[in-house]
């Protein structure tokens, strides 16, 4: 097959490929079947045979991993690695490292001579990593995409995304980071808040200033930790669904004005107050998304049914409905008048029993009580006349003492007799 058939017509490209496949699986049967030292020269001598027909590979694929050079793609996938393979292709723009079992991520895993310059997104999704060191994603100049989706992160590093020298914090290339799913359980990170453990790698050295898409779903977060959005100010799209976030009352997003759209769907948000309401106001483009949160229809929520009528930030405002009190549940957010949203204060049926139950007990208590006193009443009128005679006669004898006592002829007399 002459070097020609490369700029040849469509059927001449894919004989080129069919060739390259089998030289590829040539590569693999040798390596798996030879010793390792026989191997390691045919991977030698191969290329060398073949350079006759085809142009040389500019670079090896690691051996359990699928390469194309046309695509600058890698895929290892699912083939439980330990370790980030060593011989990657430099030539590689996107890397898949999904389904293996990588548990470590360690300091410059991704760092060859010469580096690799071109790779730009980079998979790591449900690889098992339970550990992410300083400046894992060191000496990756272009990297732009960082998913680390569905890996129990106990120990993410504070400085993961910027650098493993903390006193010089390289700001880090990436525009979008991925971190759905990396919440594990409270055992596996030793007390350690996972909140705080997040934040603290999102904030360091501002390293991720230039981030623009941030995604922290379904990671049972129970708040956002104040100052982590601050450190982001070219933010475009978050996305915290399917968290357990309570409250907004104390975040802050006046400072993200870029952003554009704000996921915040299957959270436990009860209500937003008017700080709240007035921050997400103030963001130019925003697009807030807030179904599946159970929202309690009393009047805590008048403010935010007023701004929701009025607003164009809510997406699909007609969508949330009452999550609480029961006889709200279902009602459309929207359709509420201010005389929906009152504060009785009618209990839940639970609590009214459980009250009725405590008021019976008082009162049986204190019936027992009386009957008590009313049975003994000759014995305690008894004990009354006992404690009053006690009384008196220890009122005369302090009495008799103070008169001793004041009596300037009887002092010596008193301070002798203690003597
Ligand atoms: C990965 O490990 C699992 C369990 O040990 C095994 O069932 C599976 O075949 C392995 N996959 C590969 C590609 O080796
Ligand atoms: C990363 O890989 C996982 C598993 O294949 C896939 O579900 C996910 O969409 C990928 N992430 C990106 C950003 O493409
Ligand atoms: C997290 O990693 C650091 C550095 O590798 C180590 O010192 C620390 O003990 C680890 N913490 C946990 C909870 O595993
Ligand atoms: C970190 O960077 C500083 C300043 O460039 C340098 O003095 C120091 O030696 C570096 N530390 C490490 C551990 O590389
Ligand atoms: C974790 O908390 C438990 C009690 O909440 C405590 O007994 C234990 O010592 C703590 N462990 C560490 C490593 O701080
Ligand atoms: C929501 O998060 C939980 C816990 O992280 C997860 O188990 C569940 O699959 C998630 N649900 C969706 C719809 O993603
Ligand atoms: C928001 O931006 C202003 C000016 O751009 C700055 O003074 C302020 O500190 C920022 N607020 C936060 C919480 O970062
Ligand atoms: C919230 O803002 C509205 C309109 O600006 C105002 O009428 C209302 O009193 C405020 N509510 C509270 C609790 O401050
Ligand atoms: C709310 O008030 C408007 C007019 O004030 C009325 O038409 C509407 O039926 C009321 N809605 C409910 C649910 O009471």
């Amino acid at each position: 097959m002459p070097g020609g058939c490369s700029r040849g017509p469509a059927a001449g490209d894919g004989r080129l490929r069919l060739a390259r496949l089998a030289l590829v699986l040539l590569g693999w049967v040798s390596s798996s079947s030879l010793t390792s030292s026989a191997s390691s020269t045919s991977s030698a001598s191969f290329p060398a045979s073949a350079a006759s027909a085809l142009p040389p590979l500019p670079g090896r694929c690691p051996q359990p991993c699928e390469c194309s050079e046309a695509a600058r793609t890698v895929k290892c996938v699912g083939r439980n690695l330990t370790e980030v393979p060593a011989d990657l292709p430099p030539y590689v723009r996107t890397l898949f490292l999904t389904g293996n079992q990588l548990a470590v991520l360690p300091t410059g895993a991704f760092a060859r001579r010469p580096p690799l310059a071109e790779l730009s997104a980079l998979n790591l999704s449900g690889s098992r990593l339970t550990e992410v060191q300083a400046g894992a994603f060191e000496h990756l100049p272009s990297l732009r995409l960082l998913d680390l989706s569905h890996n129990p992160l106990a120990n993410l590093s504070a400085f993961a995304f910027s650098g493993s020298n903390a006193s010089v914090a390289a700001p880090s290339p990436l525009v979008d980071l991925i971190l759905n799913h990396i919440v594990t359980s409270a055992a596996q990170r030793q007390n350690r808040s996972f909140e705080g453990m997040v934040a603290a790698a999102l904030r360091a050295g501002h390293a991720l200033r230039g981030l623009r898409r941030l995604e922290l779903a379904s990671n049972h977060l129970l708040y956002l930790p104040l100052d982590v959005l601050a450190q982001l100010p070219d933010l475009r799209h978050l996305d915290l669904r399917n968290n357990s976030l309570v409250s907004l009352t104390y975040v802050f997003f006046r400072n993200l004005t870029h952003l554009e759209s704000f996921h915040l769907e299957d959270n436990a948000l009860k209500v937003l107050h008017n700080g709240t309401l007035a921050e997400l106001q103030s963001l130019p483009h925003v697009r807030v998304f807030l179904d599946d949160n159970p929202w309690v229809c009393d009047c805590h929520l008048a403010d935010m049914v007023a701004w929701l009528k009025e607003t164009e930030v809510v997406q699909d405002k007609a969508r949330l409905t009452c999550a609480f009190p029961e006889k709200m549940r279902h009602r459309v957010l929207l359709e509420l008048n201010s005389s929906d949203l009152d504060c009785d204060p009618d209990l839940p049926p639970s609590l009214q029993t459980s009250y009725v139950f405590l008021g019976i007990v008082l009162a049986l208590i204190g019936a027992i009580f009386l009957l008590v006193l009313y049975l003994n009443r000759k014995g305690i009128k008894k004990w009354m006349h006992n404690i009053r005679d006690a009384c008196r006669d220890h009122m005369e004898g302090y009495h008799y003492r103070y008169e001793i006592n004041a009596d300037p002829r009887l002092t010596n007399l008193s301070s002798n007799s203690d003597v």
